[in-house]
């Protein structure tokens, strides 16, 4: 939808920067228009671990509360209750936002000083009260063996459908140490939309203040706005950059949404596809530092994370930049896996048979199709499905598995080191290919991710 159709639907409701909002869009989340339901209080919400500069020593946390001043508190993890008695207090000042919630005042603080391979509790503080205790384990110094989780896009309907899928994961890899997301946390794009936040982090959940979260920018953390002269212009969500952890460790000009994080032996690089396909220069800049980033890495594994895909998958869609920029780095310097969103199917693919992996996944309810040039070259792929993603890895085997949210697997290989540095595929199980069930498909795509809110009744059976 144009920024024009969506101004004719929707109010501003922010002043001095001209913000469109629908309020509550009643498809888009379970909050019926008019109700009241994520609004700040004086108890901390949207409790988040977040990565910090060195996994095996410090951990950062994100939180939310009505109140401007908060504090963090840590210790040890113990067996009895009173973790307090040894913890150490941090003050923490928040960030105000406003949104269409109202005020809100957002945290992120780090934990630093930690013993490596150690159990931790924490808890943030509201007004007068404090948060539960909540656990993390610190990384180990070398490489060991661990799992993590990927999502594709969520998006849509958070709280009616990726609540399901995150809490079928949380049951079947309870032993991941990382979520990584692909972008496209929420749908928002033209407005400071916080239900859909509230309903991301409601979906997340405790699994979320427990698991750090690497999390890359999608093209719809992107607010479209006007300034006062009526120029259109782009910029990140208030609650996307207030709240979630900067490493400062990417390029100048994009250091809310690009950076790398080492943990266990692995480099996760989480890059922001949106800026390069928008900017080529963004493109470039971002080429530049991947070289350093990948030149000089001494870990045994490294993963890439960023929204719009290498190769797509879904009908119409083409990236050509990323491929001109940031493919030939890829191949290069032996990036094992690449992790990507934005196409709402699923698709794996790695270019003749060799160098990484390409996937793309989708968490949530927005589903598209897959094209005819993607089902014929790769390697599996698949349409309305919602999945995630369960990744083993060892020294030298990276075992990949695409899961269901029923729990059905998906799509399984194993890439394994080989003595020259290469990686060779070994697939293990794929699945008949998935369909799209909607007997009429509107505008080339399966489902648009609204038909099944929670806050209206659902259509008619087609
Ligand atoms: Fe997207």
């Amino acid at each position: 939808m144009s920024l024009k159709a969506y101004k004719q639907m929707c109010r501003p409701v922010v002043g001095l920067l001209l913000v469109l909002s629908c309020v509550a869009s009643a498809s888009n989340t379970s909050v019926p228009e008019g109700k009241s339901r994520y609004q700040a209080t004086s108890f901390a919400d949207r409790i988040v671990l977040l990565p910090a500069t060195d996994a095996a020593s410090s951990q950062a946390v994100g939180w939310r509360s009505s109140i401007a001043q908060s504090q963090l508190q840590w210790a040890k993890a113990i067996d009895g209750p009173a973790l307090e008695l040894d913890a150490k207090t941090l003050d923490v000042k928040g960030t105000l936002v406003q949104t269409d919630n109202g005020p809100a005042y957002f945290y992120k603080a780090s934990m630093a000083g930690l013993q490596s391979d150690t159990l931790y509790a924490y808890r943030v503080k509201g007004e007068g009260n404090w948060s539960e205790w909540l656990q993390f384990r610190t990384a180990k110094t070398e490489f060991e063996p661990f799992s993590l989780l990927y999502f594709g896009d969520a998006q849509n309907n958070l709280k009616a459908h990726f609540s399901r899928l995150v809490r079928s994961a949380q049951q079947q890899v309870p032993q991941a140490k990382l979520m990584l997301h692909a972008g496209d946390l929420v749908n928002s794009r033209y407005g400071i939309l916080d239900h859909e936040w509230g309903e991301w982090f409601d979906a997340i959940g405790w699994v979320g203040a427990m698991t750090p979260q690497l999390i890359a920018a999608g093209n719809h953390e992107y607010l479209k706005s006007e300034n006062a002269k009526g120029e259109e212009r782009r910029e990140l969500a208030a609650q996307f950059t207030a709240q979630f952890q900067s490493l400062n460790n990417g390029p100048t000009s994009l250091q809310d949404t690009v950076f790398y994080h080492d943990y266990q032996g692995v480099r996760f690089i989480v890059l922001n596809s949106t800026a390069a396909v928008e900017d080529e220069n963004l493109a470039k800049v971002q080429a530049d530092w991947l070289k350093q980033v990948l030149s000089n890495n001494p870990n045994r594994w490294t993963i890439a994370i960023y929204h719009h895909p290498m190769f797509s998958v879904s009908l119409g869609r083409d990236n050509p930049r990323l491929r001109q920029y940031w493919q030939l780095l890829f191949d290069q310097y032996k990036v094992d896996l690449v992790l990507q969103g934005h196409d709402h199917v699923y698709g794996r693919y790695q270019p003749e048979g060799k160098g990484p992996v390409y996937m793309v996944s989708v968490a949530g309810p927005k589903m598209y199709l897959v094209s005819k040039q993607a089902r014929a070259k790769m390697a599996q792929v698949g349409e309305d499905t919602q999945l995630f993603q369960q990744l083993d890895i060892s020294e030298n085997q990276l075992k990949v598995k695409a899961i269901t949210v029923t729990g059905r697997l998906y799509d399984s290989f194993t890439l394994k080191r080989q003595s020259d540095g290469s990686n060779l595929l070994q697939q293990q199980f794929k699945a008949k290919i998935a369909h799209c069930s909607a007997k009429t498909i509107n505008d080339n795509k399966c489902w648009q991710g609204t038909e099944f809110s929670a806050a209206q009744s659902a259509p008619e059976k087609k």
